[in-house]
């Protein structure tokens, strides 16, 4: 039995913390006060709660599995295993599928896996499913993530001609419908071994009705943990601790995905190729790697701080927030450039993300999408072209790359971009020792920028307390998560919470049959049009007004958090 250090246990992890939520919609109480913090303090924060990722945390009392619990690392040395026998079978595949954040965690995970498989000069049999296409890694499509029968057909078409199928399902909040119709799916095939990722309990599942759909996620991963035991499915799902934004999964829940995902894969890959055992002991030191990079990069705290500083002052100067990268980095940039939309309400021209040679170097399976619109257009030659005739002091620049990049022509867009501003900086990676430091480089960038775009948004005063006041209302996940937070703050009933934000949605003084008897699918499409949605349904809680006055006291306000601030201290 392995022995761990005895830590305390976390607030969040007591029965009487936020008993109706899972772990992934918690609030976090080391953040309660991030968006009053300053920049040094923001960064300190994340990095604490980045911390909990690594956390051993063995309670008797706690009803948490963490990452390093042996059970779990258990899971990852059978995972592995299955990883390195599909390698060595003829016709098959592995197949890894999510919304959002996930979707993009397993694009970034198949493209880097079967660029591994081509150097080794094996078939590349990798591939990924996010929900909404291609065009979801770059922007924000919420709406599909609401339909497993969707999440079925299009795995059904993935799969067409395999013989053995291994399908991750990815769902941090062990939440998403179209992942749900997936497993479902495979639970009902034989071709497929299936496998869902995320970080709640089973206990803690999304049990809401599914529309049109018999099950929800919760029945799903029950059937799933039935067929554990004879490895006929795995549940990979270890508390890492509630967001720093609550319930932005996109922060420890993409990152957690790709640390498990990452050891999981190489290891079943380097077990096939390299005859290196799958043991115990070398998933943990793979995740130690994964600490060590965690504590190296908030070694660079003040650094980042500076960052963040930067970064906020361009947006709250209307200006602009530009990642330019180079490889996987570039990739990370334009991932973490994309989020900040529907997290923080963000408009999409914000924060953008450029990538050496475009989407040559992405490999996305749809090919070229520049043709689809400005936030498609992410080749350097767009930013040079588009970007930098218009570049001012307002905007940050921020290169990312590595030692491994071509040096001279990070020199020359340097020297282009030093012309318009001096507000350039870099993130940059070098050689520690001899490992091969692809992974930590990528996720030492992801901290990073993480770090970068919600301090320089709570700076901005788009989160309150440590909540995102003003997401986007774009699917029922976020409908009912909009309703919780109403609820938070007001000392309202979910009725009249759900009201509001409907009139607010709506637009509408009063609320028509035909809207009461809509489905949230119809909500979310209308509130996709609207901005400030969630601050004006609570000011008409807290005020007892109209929308239109709540909109027009809103307009009051340029920051979304003073709003809020000063209209919740109206008695
Ligand atoms: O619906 C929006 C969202 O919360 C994204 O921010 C997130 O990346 C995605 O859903 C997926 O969530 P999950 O991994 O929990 O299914």
């Amino acid at each position: 039995m392995l022995e761990a250090p005895k830590t305390e246990m976390r607030q969040w992890e007591l029965s009487s913390f936020e008993p109706s939520l899972p772990v992934t919609e918690k609030s976090n109480p080391i953040t309660r006060d991030i968006d009053r913090a300053n920049t040094e303090q923001i960064v300190h924060m994340l990095e604490e709660c980045d911390k909990e990722l690594f956390e051993e945390g063995w309670h008797t009392d706690s009803v948490y599995k963490r990452l390093k619990n042996p059970s779990v690392i258990q899971t990852m040395v059978d995972l592995a295993k299955n990883v390195e026998s599909i390698l060595k079978e003829p016709n098959s595949l592995i197949i890894m599928s999510g919304c959002g954040t996930s979707g993009r965690i397993a694009f970034l995970l198949a493209t880097s896996f079967n660029s591994m498989l081509k150097d080794l000069q094996q078939k590349e049999i990798c591939s990924y499913i996010i929900a909404g296409g291609d065009m979801a890694l770059l922007t924000s499509q919420e709406a599909p993530e609401d339909s497993p029968i969707l999440g079925a057909d299009i795995l059904d078409k993935a799969r067409e001609g395999k013989k053995h199928v291994l399908f991750i399902g990815i769902s941090c909040g062990l939440s998403a419908p179209f992942v749900a119709g997936q497993l479902d799916f495979c639970l009902n095939c034989d071709v497929f071994t299936p496998v869902l990722i995320g970080f709640n309990p089973v206990h803690m599942a999304r049990a809401e009705p599914i529309r049109d759909w018999p099950l929800n996620f919760k029945r799903v991963a029950e059937k799933m943990m039935e067929k554990q035991d004879s490895q006929k499915a795995f549940i990979l799902n270890p508390a890492v601790g509630p967001e720093a934004i609550s319930g932005s999964s996109r922060m420890k829940g993409g990152s957690a995905t790709k640390m498990l995902l990452e050891t999981v894969l190489w290891a079943g890959l380097n077990a096939a190729y390299n005859r290196r055992e799958i043991t115990p002991a070398a998933m943990l030191a793979q995740i130690k790697m994964y600490e060590r990079a965690h504590e190296f990069t908030y070694s660079q705290r003040e650094k980042i701080a500076v960052l963040v500083e930067k970064a906020g002052l361009s947006l709250k100067g209307k200006g602009h927030v530009y990642y330019v990268g180079w490889k996987t980095l570039g990739i990370i940039g334009i991932i973490d450039a994309s989020e900040c939309v529907p997290t923080f309400g963000a408009g999409s021209e914000d924060i953008r993300g450029f990538i050496y040679n475009g989407f040559q170097e992405m490999k996305n399976e749809e090919g070229d999408l520049s043709s689809m619109g400005s936030q498609f257009r992410i080749d350097h030659r767009d930013f040079v072209n588009v970007i930098l005739p218009t570049l001012s002091k307002h905007d940050t620049v921020i290169f990312l790359f590595t030692v491994n990049d071509d040096l001279n022509e990070v020199k020359e867009l340097a020297s282009q971009v030093k012309g318009k501003t001096s507000n350039l900086h870099a993130l940059t990676h070098d050689c520690v020792g001899n490992s091969v430091p692809n992974q930590q480089w990528e996720i030492s960038t992801k901290w990073s920028l993480n770090a970068i775009s919600t301090g320089a948004h709570i700076l901005k005063g788009k989160v309150y307390r440590n909540y995102m006041i003003d997401l986007k209302v774009t699917n029922s996940k976020l409908y009912r998560r909009a309703i919780h937070i109403l609820q938070c703050f007001t000392s309202c009933s979910m009725v009249q919470c759900e009201t509001a934000l409907l009139k607010a949605v709506y637009d509408v003084e009063e609320l028509t049959t035909e809207i009461i008897s809509a489905d949230v699918s119809k909500h979310t499409e209308v509130a996709n049009t609207r901005d400030r949605v969630i601050p004006t349904a609570l000011v008409m809680l807290q005020c007892g007004c109209s929308v239109k006055e709540a909109r027009s006291r809103l307009n009051n306000y340029s920051v979304v958090r003073d709003a809020v601030d000063s209209l919740l201290s109206v008695k």
